[in-house]
């Protein structure tokens, strides 16, 4: 099945809450499938980060992919956070919601023209660079718009993150980061490039890291990077990590945050870089414990070789582990002496690959509720509407309140942008 992912979700007479509210009820207020999460928990993620970085100069900025509802935004930027964007809707999102531009770093390897004019209007503190053609393309649109843009170059530092091949972005067959080799070239011509103001260089190497060693790695090849730098006479303000932290899906286990930030630091001592401001991106590990799809079971269907819960709730809604083979929990929400059976729990979805849980034994039976734990993270933000299927609704719950964070698609929302045209 798998355990309870924070402190905020417990079994209260046999029934499963989230902070101090009955899912039970929130799965007959709002119906299913529905996205929970636990104020509370997201606030201690990111309370980690800030105590782990108390004493050292430092940057946080939430990256909007892992969860880009509004109010979760809201919540970071009310802490003092900056955001990671990677597109001009995630830009959108995080202005909505006022946030500082000058905290938000705006990544990604494929910036359009429109992307890149748009961000510069808003005045987005830093551009994150992936390649030679993107720097001659943003100093190009600075200079016609007489603005001088802050950029980082991202690096790729090729080590291996040991993580899912579709999650790991820092081997040099990655298509993220300049080619180490071409990075100090592309550095030294930044330098001197009158439309840029040239902070710092970046990195990311993947997401769901459980060890910190890949980080030291890549931390290694950039300090290479930037004594070599210093002997060119250039000196940089900010050395950016990314984000990638891993969380515990199934068994995994994750040092304290401290320990990368301690080990990141002292490296950056021991060279002689002590003055870098450090910059981090986390997403997946400030929110994926806070969040929890809720899903009714339809029909409990046995075959002669398996037995599945057909829940309401697809790939459609949670593509991680259709996408990752991720292993996601399950949970009862209620707590039965039903027997257990080994059970395969998959959705309505017309794909073989439209599953959310293989081979889990659970005490379940139709009509029950069940919650697809360590959701928070890239659970809602790659949602679609694959077979016409409105995109669930969000709660946010904070100690005994429940608010409506997203509401679920309408019907006619499936159809909103399409036209008939009316000579069909
Ligand atoms: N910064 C950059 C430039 C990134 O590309 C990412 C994630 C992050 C920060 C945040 O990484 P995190 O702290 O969340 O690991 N959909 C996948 C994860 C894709 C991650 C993409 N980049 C999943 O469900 O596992």
């Amino acid at each position: 099945m798998g355990s309870l992912p924070s402190a905020h979700f417990s079994y209260r007479a046999s029934s499963l809450y989230c902070e101090e509210v009955a899912l039970c009820d929130l799965a007959s207020q709002y119906g299913t499938p529905l996205y929970v999460y636990s104020r509370q928990t997201i606030e201690e993620a990111a309370q980690k980060y800030e105590t782990a970085f108390c004493s050292i100069a430092h940057k946080l900025c939430y990256a909007v992919k892992a969860n880009s509802n509004l109010a979760i935004l809201k919540i970071l930027q009310k802490r003092g956070w900056g955001f990671d964007i990677v597109s001009l809707g995630e830009l959108a999102r995080v202005l909505q919601i006022g946030a500082d531009p000058k905290k938000i770093v705006f990544s990604g390897v494929g910036k359009t023209e429109e992307e890149i004019r748009v961000a510069l209007s808003a005045g987005v503190g830093v551009f994150n660079i992936e390649s030679e053609p993107e720097f001659e393309r943003l100093a190009k649109i600075a200079a016609q718009m007489h603005c001088r843009p802050r950029v980082y170059f991202r690096v790729n530092p090729d080590v291996d993150a040991h993580t899912h091949p579709y999650i790991s972005t820092g081997l040099k067959t990655n298509k993220f980061g300049v080619d180490f080799y071409s990075a100090f070239g592309l550095l030294k011509r930044a330098a001197v490039c009158e439309s840029v103001e040239l902070a710092g260089i970046d990195c990311h190497i993947g997401s769901q890291l459980t060890s910190f060693e890949p980080y030291f790695d890549a931390c290694d090849r950039l300090l290479d990077l930037l004594k070599k730098l210093r002997a060119a006479g250039i000196e940089l303000k900010d050395i950016d990590f990314g984000g990638g932290v891993g969380v515990c899906y199934r068994d995994e286990t994750v040092e304290p945050i401290e320990n990368l930030v301690l080990g990141l630091k002292s490296r950056l001592t021991q060279s002689g870089f002590d003055h870098l401001r450090i910059v981090m991106e986390p997403g997946r590990s400030i929110v994926a414990a806070a969040g929890l799809l809720l899903c009714s079971v339809q029909y409990v269907k046995t075959t002669p070789v398996k037995h599945f819960l057909i829940t309401d709730a697809g790939m459609n809604d949670l593509i991680r582990p259709a996408l990752y083979a991720a292993w996601m929990p399950v949970l009862p929400i209620r707590q039965s002496d039903c027997p257990e059976v080994l059970f395969d729990v998959v959705g309505p979805v017309c794909e073989s690959s439209d599953w959310l849980a293989r081979d889990r034994v659970l005490p379940a039976q139709a009509g029950e509720l069940l919650a697809v734990t360590m959701a928070g993270a890239y659970g809602m933000s790659m949602a679609s509407r694959y077979n016409s299927r409105r995109l669930p609704a969000e709660v946010l719950v904070s100690g005994k309140t429940s608010q409506l964070i997203r509401s679920r698609d309408s019907l006619e929302d499936l159809w909103t942008n399409e036209i008939v045209p009316a000579d069909i």
